[in-house]
């Protein structure tokens, strides 16, 4: 038996579609092109790459549907740390490390950056124990580790655990902004509209936490040129951050602080 949610949910999609189509008098040719399409990006995803996942963020579905869900006042300072898409790159089952451990494998050419922060519970300030870091981010060649048949399996990617303080440091690369793949339909329709692929540099993030809300979120660089412009539209102001330099540590560049506000149950 239909579920009335999906009865509604797909009564208003048909609706709005057909409405669509109509208003802009849709040619069959343009109708087999759309198709064309999905066929297309259907044919290119796997467990590696959502290319159905790129097609619809590009005209900021995934963003949208974020915003929606996200439904506290984001980009306040008294609020809970903002979420943001989870985008098509993250892989389940990372490496378990230690605390101050490196993510970065085998490149030599990153900005190497100290990361660290607590995870607290954002209503009453307390660091939450056994909080799940789930953290991934691409090489400075703008690939995800899965992407570069150059890169070690499991490159830039790492999940860490917090202790009873929880806090959390672990070195990475300040990230570096990258076009999303265009090899596949996405890339093609963004080439078409003349839009530029580019997504400001950022590191993803899961945190979870018994009790607590899973929070799938990403930080950007301030200083990327494209972080007002961000192909996929995800950026929030929140959740912008500031790189700095870092003196006396022979193994980062720079120092990346950030809390996560988690909200529980
Ligand atoms: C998308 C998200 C990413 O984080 C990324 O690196 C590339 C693409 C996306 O939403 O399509
Ligand atoms: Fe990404």
């Amino acid at each position: 038996k239909a579920s009335p949610r999906l009865r509604k949910v797909m009564g208003s999609l048909t609706r709005h579609l057909h409405d669509f189509c109509r208003e802009n008098e849709i040619t069959i040719d343009e109708y087999m092109a759309a198709l064309d399409m999905i066929n297309a990006a259907g044919k290119m995803s796997d467990a590696k790459r959502n290319e159905g996942q790129l097609l619809t963020d590009i005209i900021g579905l995934e963003s949208l549907v974020d915003e929606i869900t996200f439904t506290l006042a984001d980009d306040a300072a008294d609020a809970p740390t903002a979420t943001a898409i989870l985008g098509p790159f993250w892989r389940k089952d990372a490496p378990l490390r230690k605390m101050g451990e490196t993510i970065v494998f085998g490149i030599e050419d990153g900005d190497n950056t100290l990361m660290h922060g607590k995870v607290v519970d954002f209503n009453t300030g307390k660091p939450i124990e056994n909080a799940e870091l789930d953290v991934w981010h691409t090489a400075p060649n703008g690939l995800y580790e899965q992407q570069d048949p150059n890169q070690v399996d499991m490159n830039l990617r790492g999940r860490f655990m917090t202790g009873a303080d929880g806090l959390y440091d672990f070195y990475c690369l300040r990230p570096t902004s990258y076009p999303i793949p265009l090899d596949g339909p996405a890339g093609k329709l963004l080439g078409m509209l003349d839009r530029h692929p580019m997504r400001p540099a950022h590191i993803h993030f899961i945190i979870s936490a018994p009790g607590y809300k899973p929070l799938v979120t990403q930080i950007f660089d301030r200083r990327d040129k494209h972080i007002d412009n961000d192909s996929v539209f995800a950026v929030k102001d929140s959740l912008v951050v500031d790189f700095t330099p870092k003196e006396g540590d022979a193994k980062a560049e720079f120092d990346l602080a950030y809390d996560f506000k988690l909200v529980s149950y």
